[in-house]
């Protein structure tokens, strides 16, 4: 039970500061609040997140995808391999251009997508492969790079949850033909809502650029057909503060979750893996729990914790992807999935936690006893 000075530790916390606050009311009394010089600055500054690739900022993480997805050109009758461990709209950008999703299984020790199964799933109309960095880790990227390039397929970073991020010193959204990231308030950094895409080609980052407006460089000069993703110059001026702040709420994210890995001890839960050469940022601690997870997650509840469970039902499983499946008789062998579906519990780890919730955290999961 929470005591009575003890607060709930929530799951999550989004940080809007008074310097967010002060970023988006200048903006808003110099009256340009659309995609102008905010925006721009926010895209260089993204930039040395990820090795200096080009920047194109839109106004959501499934834009971001949605937009490359349509400047790779991927569409109707190509298929795009996909975990289903992950956000729906992960998949759901597959489906808006008009392609099919693959499902490929995820290895337990990064919850990305499982290389071998990667490789077993091409077909001759696949066009590309979205590796997800899930919870803060990096995929196998070290292993699907040489499979892409082997079969010519495009690679579609899902960076969402893991802004600065690395495998082996390459941070993450520097490896694929684009990378991909969310500011939605919850994940490490924001801009209320926005997304980046992240490429290393100039010309793909110039189609990224016209399929946000319309299609339009100059005005009223269209040269292909777009839409309107445009990020505002508020929520950019919000995304520029929190860049100035990412890396030390990083870092505290890392430290934070040592602390949790040193500490929680219980025999039935099994701490985050990390691959090896991997810099995990921890968007999500997420621990294993075997045993009754709802009675895990109700103890924590009833003990002051936050926790959530990301995701319970796998993408193949939702209605969406599992009506036309069953329709026509196609069922996906998505083992290491399933079971962690089952299994995963996302405890607090954000960067405001006091080493007084850190051990709160710790001394729950502890407690959960043996025979859950
Ligand atoms: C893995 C993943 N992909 C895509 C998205 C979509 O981002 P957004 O909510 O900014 O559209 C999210 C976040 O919500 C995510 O976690």
């Amino acid at each position: 039970m929470t005591s009575i000075n003890e607060q709930p530790i929530p799951a999550a916390r989004p940080v809007i500061g008074e310097e967010e606050i002060e970023a988006a009311v200048r903006v808003l009394r110099s009256g340009r609040v659309v995609q102008g010089p905010e925006v721009a600055a926010f895209e260089e500054g993204f930039s040395e997140l990820v090795d200096g690739r080009h920047c194109v900022a839109v106004n959501s993480g499934t834009s971001a995808l949605h937009m490359l997805l349509l400047a790779l050109g991927i569409g109707p009758g190509d298929e795009v391999i996909v975990p289903s461990f992950s956000f729906a709209a992960s998949a759901n950008a597959v489906r808006l251009v008009g392609a099919d999703v693959v499902f490929a299984d995820i290895e337990p020790g990064s919850y990305g997508l499982d290389p071998a199964a990667v490789e077993a799933a091409i077909t001759p109309r696949t066009a590309a492969v979205m590796p997800v960095h899930l919870y803060g880790h990096p995929a196998a990227m070290d292993k699907l790079m040489p499979i892409a390039e082997k079969h010519k397929l495009a690679v579609v970073e899902d960076a969402c949850q893991a802004h600065a991020a690395a495998l082996n010193g390459t941070p993450v959204g520097a490896f694929g033909a684009g990378g991909t990231f969310s500011f939605y308030p919850t994940k490490n950094m924001h801009s209320l809502e926005g997304g980046m895409v992240t490429t290393a080609d100039a010309e793909l980052a110039r189609t990224l650029r016209l399929l946000r407006n319309q299609g339009m460089e100059a005005r009223y000069a269209n040269e292909i057909v777009g839409a309107n993703m445009r990020m505002t110059d508020v929520a950019a001026a919000v995304g520029r503060v929190q860049l100035t702040k990412v890396g030390g709420w990083t870092e505290q994210r890392r430290a934070n979750a040592a602390y949790l890995d040193a500490h929680i001890t219980a025999p039935n839960v099994t701490t985050p893996p990390v691959a090896e050469g991997a810099r995990h940022v921890y968007h999500q601690y997420t621990i294993r729990v075997q045993g009754d997870r709802d009675a895990a997650m109700a103890k924590l509840t009833e003990a002051g914790i936050g926790n959530a469970v990301y995701y319970p039902t796998p993408i193949h499983r939702l209605k969406p992807y599992w009506e036309p499946d069953q329709k026509a008789g196609r069922n996906w062998d998505l083992p290491e999935t399933e079971r962690a579906a089952a299994e995963v519990v996302s405890l607090p780890v954000h960067p405001s936690l006091s080493e007084g919730d850190l051990a709160r955290i710790a001394d729950a999961v502890n407690s959960l006893g043996e025979n859950l």
